[in-house]
């Protein structure tokens, strides 16, 4: 059978595969604790489902929505980004989207010719180098460094690259590291972007997964000219990723590029998920500061452990993650090998966000706490 040779530089999405293992072991009865897949265990704001159940009176809940989201969908996430990134944003410069995983498959046709670079980090979250090649672009990664944050350093972009590319994907708050940027980083990259004619997007997704009290940023504050675009999700701070939805914001034209792929590909995301996403962004700030401390908790708590058990990690106050050194003498598969077998215990192996000069794994914050304590203390200390 002849296919799409594009597929040959397409692995299984990797936590498909951890998810095979992990009801293999199931079924044999063996207790395990998923520390892989970042998929919030918190549930949703009961105000969120009675508007999910409630907007199925509404006549037209059934009927293709329009193609770039509802209005008051919309004119609430202007308001969000007016109220707590001081950008002010019109109708045309916000997409509602299935998912930010859908918007940015789709951003990289609405901006690239087949054949172009796309510039992305490395680790990274999968979705941008698999997809890339799926739209045959050539995705052209670039290390982040502990020793710079893993900030993506500007000076690692050779200048035949630069020119060759029209999409820079950035990801902050950090998947998988929980690395943050800052107001000048974002200028910095802004004005790289800008001077190179390569748009600049930033997921993200994690934007409200901070440390408490804290504000978080949006590369638009720093863009006067809204040259970038900027994905948001609903997924992690109000834990929808079953129940989808997410949206992209900024430049106009890109995103006009992007609906113009989107309405040949998919027709929206169903109406009572829109209904219910505005609840979401109704809800009382609090209600965000208080997701932000139960991560926070769970971190502190992990990373005495770790350091009891001598496990070198990354610090950080962002995402839901944490990024882990695996001990000397492991290959990473022989260490998360020996978590899965002997501790019941699955983390997500670090080469699954690329190819890595060290060996390392990312730990998910996402199940409570009393039950990720229980199971990373039986860990021996390794030496
Ligand atoms: C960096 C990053 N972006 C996007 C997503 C996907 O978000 P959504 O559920 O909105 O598609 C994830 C999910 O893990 C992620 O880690």
């Amino acid at each position: 059978m002849k296919t799409n040779n594009r597929l040959l530089k397409v692995s299984e999405y990797h936590f498909k595969t951890i998810n095979d293992i992990k009801n293999k072991l199931k079924a044999k009865n063996i207790k395990i604790t998923d520390l892989s897949i970042g998929d919030p265990d918190l549930s949703v704001d009961k105000s969120i489902i009675d508007e999910l159940v409630y907007s199925l009176n509404y006549s037209d809940f059934n009927k293709y929505p329009p193609y770039d989201g509802i209005k008051e969908l919309k004119l609430k996430i202007i308001e969000y980004y007016r109220q707590i990134y001081f950008v002010n944003l019109e109708l045309d410069e916000v997409i509602i989207l299935i998912g930010s995983k859908e918007g940015i498959s789709n951003l990289i046709p609405a901006v690239c010719d087949i054949g172009d670079y796309i510039i992305i980090p490395n680790p990274r979250y999968p979705v941008y180098e698999m997809c890339a090649n799926l739209w045959g672009n050539n995705p052209y990664k670039i290390n982040l460094r502990e020793k710079d944050d893993y900030l993506l350093n500007l000076k690692d972009i050779p200048n035949e690259i630069a020119k060759k590319s029209k999409l820079m994907i950035i990801n902050y708050p950090n998947n998988p590291t929980g690395a943050v940027a800052n107001s000048q980083y974002y200028k910095e990259l802004i004005k790289y972007c800008n001077k190179k004619e390569i748009i600049l997007c930033n997921d993200g997704a994690y934007n409200e997964i901070i440390k408490e009290n804290k504000n978080p940023i949006s590369i638009l504050q720093y863009d006067n000219e809204k040259t970038s675009v900027e994905f948001g999700s609903f997924s992690k701070t109000y834990n929808m990723t079953g129940f989808r939805i997410g949206y992209a914001v900024g430049n106009k034209k890109v995103l006009n590029s992007l609906l113009k792929i989107k309405s040949n590909i998919d027709s929206g995301q169903f109406k009572p998920i829109q209904c219910a996403a505005i609840k979401a962004l109704e809800l009382n700030r609090k209600y965000v500061n208080n997701i932000r401390k139960v991560y926070n908790q769970r971190r502190k708590a992990v990373e005495k452990i770790l350091s009891d058990k001598k496990i070198n990690f990354y610090k950080t106050n962002g995402t839901f993650y944490i990024w882990c050194k695996v001990p000397e003498n492991y290959t990473t598969d022989e260490f998360c090998e020996e978590l899965l077998y002997n501790y019941g215990i699955i983390v997500t192996p670090g080469y699954a966000f690329g190819k890595l000069d060290n060996n390392y794994f990312r730990i998910s914050l996402t199940v409570d706490e009393k039950t990720i304590c229980e199971s990373l203390n039986k860990l021996k200390v390794y030496n």
